[in-house]
């Protein structure tokens, strides 16, 4: 890694409020975005999200909710902001496509692109889904059906500007295969390889009767594709006063939009001139009962009922604990209520009340931390490097489960009574690991962490609040 790490997550459109399926790949963004601030210093990570509100998709949401577009789209981009401050998702920016700098960004990409003699004027006729905002052909989807939304297409007939991608295919697959851009995981790698070299039609980058859009520079009767508005979000969110972010470190995308990151987004920059980013990393779905969570569907989970339930990092834990990263996995209130009264507050919070309690008790409080803690830890830094979010989670609780077991093994409550030295060793590495625990946990759950460090850093010990009170006792 050079000197310094740009996150981006994908932009979430704005026709609904946001689920736990777009909470999903923003925690993992900001574990990430915590996990290299500690690692290499806060002011060398940016972290971007936000949210993506042109075409007609928004302009079909804004319309039935019977409000000024402007309007819905500021109300509804709200929403998502604010379940990312409860969720204690911190980006340095939250962009927005309708921000002016964004919009004068795109201008500016779009002449360089058209300068640079990559556009030409067309006729596109063929399927589109104003749900994923996607074109296809009679090849993608014979049977005229959205392959995602389930939902029958539209046929389209219209004059569009074309991006000429089919000059860039071999220097996109080049790059892939030898890793100057990694996709991960492998699987999603090969999906994008063979989709290159099946050949790539040239995409439009323009639409002629979609009004809610930034119109193109030199045609002004169309506005900008909204995939191609969306993605150049990535420039602009990284251009700030101090330096230019881009090119990007880590995209983190859900597979259903991993092509336009792995193919069209790459043939966008090459067109520009521009960097490609370093790597995208591609999750899963989150399910519910084994389907995708999503407004379609009609499964969707509202992320602030259970932050205001269960809190923040609970949420936090069960979405990085319970689905292997880059996989699908289901998710529910009762395998949240579970992980809850589990791993939180039978494991780590028992522990942490249990050994200061103690300590606070026999020893008055005085802290004699080990030299050394009792477990090894620096497995789960290698781990969140390679997005293995869940595993590294399970290391942690290894630790938490064996200190828990030391605890009962020595009779610890007893042990204060009857050898006082010894009680001092074993609580000494107790809190050594707690300590270690609570550092290695901060990424994921930085309040937890935090009251925990709080406490053992301490002159003296006093027993720790609960930190995983009764369920319907949590604080949201
Ligand atoms: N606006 C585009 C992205 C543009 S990025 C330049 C978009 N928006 S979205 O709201 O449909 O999805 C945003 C992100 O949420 C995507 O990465 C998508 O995969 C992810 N998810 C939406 N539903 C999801 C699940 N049920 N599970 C996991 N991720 C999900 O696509």
């Amino acid at each position: 890694m050079d000197d310094k790490f740009y996150i981006t997550t994908a932009i979430d459109y704005i026709n609904a409020k946001p689920h736990i399926g777009h909470a999903y790949e923003k925690v993992a963004a900001d574990v990430l975005a915590r996990f290299y601030a500690e690692k290499i210093g806060k002011d060398k990570v940016r972290f971007l999200t936000g949210t993506d509100e042109h075409g007609a998709k928004i302009s079909k949401a804004a319309e039935a909710a019977g409000e000024p577009i402007e309007d819905f789209a500021r109300e509804t981009a709200a929403k998502f902001s604010f379940a990312w401050d409860q969720l204690n998702i911190n980006p340095d920016r939250f962009i927005r496509t309708t921000d002016p700098d964004h919009v004068q960004v795109v201008e500016e990409l779009l002449l360089k692109i058209k300068d640079n003699g990559y556009v030409y004027e067309g006729e596109y006729e063929g399927y589109y889904c104003t749900a994923c905002e996607t074109f296809y052909t009679e090849t993608d989807v014979p049977d005229h059906v959205c392959p995602i939304h389930k939902t029958p297409l539209e046929l389209l007939k219209e004059k569009n500007w074309f991006l000429k991608i089919s000059e860039f295919t071999d220097t996109i697959r080049t790059k892939i295969e030898s890793d100057e851009l990694k996709i991960w995981p492998i699987e999603r790698k090969n999906e994008i390889l063979s989709l290159l070299k099946q050949g790539f039609n040239d995409i439009a980058i323009s639409r002629p009767n979609v009004k809610w859009g930034i119109p193109l520079p030199w045609d002004t009767e169309q506005t900008v594709y909204v995939w191609v508005d969306a993605l150049i979000n990535y420039i602009s969110g990284g251009k700030t006063e101090s330096r230019d972010w881009w090119p990007a470190d880590l995209h983190i995308v859900g597979k259903d939009i991993s092509k336009f990151h792995c193919i069209i987004w790459p043939a966008i920059l090459l067109a520009a001139g521009l960097e490609l980013p370093k790597s995208v990393v591609v999750h899963g779905y989150l399910t519910v009962g084994g389907e995708k969570m999503s407004k379609t569907v009609g499964n969707v989970i509202d992320p602030n009922d259970w932050v205001a339930k269960y809190g923040a990092d609970a949420v936090r834990y069960l979405l990085m604990r319970e689905v292997a990263f880059g996989q699908d996995g289901d998710v529910s209130e009762e395998k949240l209520k579970t992980r809850y009264e589990g791993d939180l507050a039978n494991g780590l919070g028992n522990l942490v009340s249990r050994v200061t309690t103690l300590v606070e008790k026999f020893l008055d409080g005085k802290i004699q931390f080990a030299d050394k803690a009792p477990y090894d830890l620096s497995e789960v830094d290698r781990l969140l490097e390679k997005y293995s979010f869940h595993q590294a989670l399970q290391e942690i609780w290894n630790a938490v489960k064996n200190a828990n077991e030391s605890v009962d093994y020595n009779k610890l409550w007893e042990l204060g009574k009857s050898d006082l030295e010894k009680f001092t060793i074993i609580s000494g590495e107790l809190l050594a690991a707690i300590k270690d625990i609570a550092e290695k946990l901060s990424p994921f759950m930085p309040e937890a962490s935090k009251k925990i460090l709080t406490v053992v850093n301490a002159e003296k010990i006093t027993k720790a609040e609960p930190l995983f009170p009764r369920i319907g006792e949590v604080k949201s």
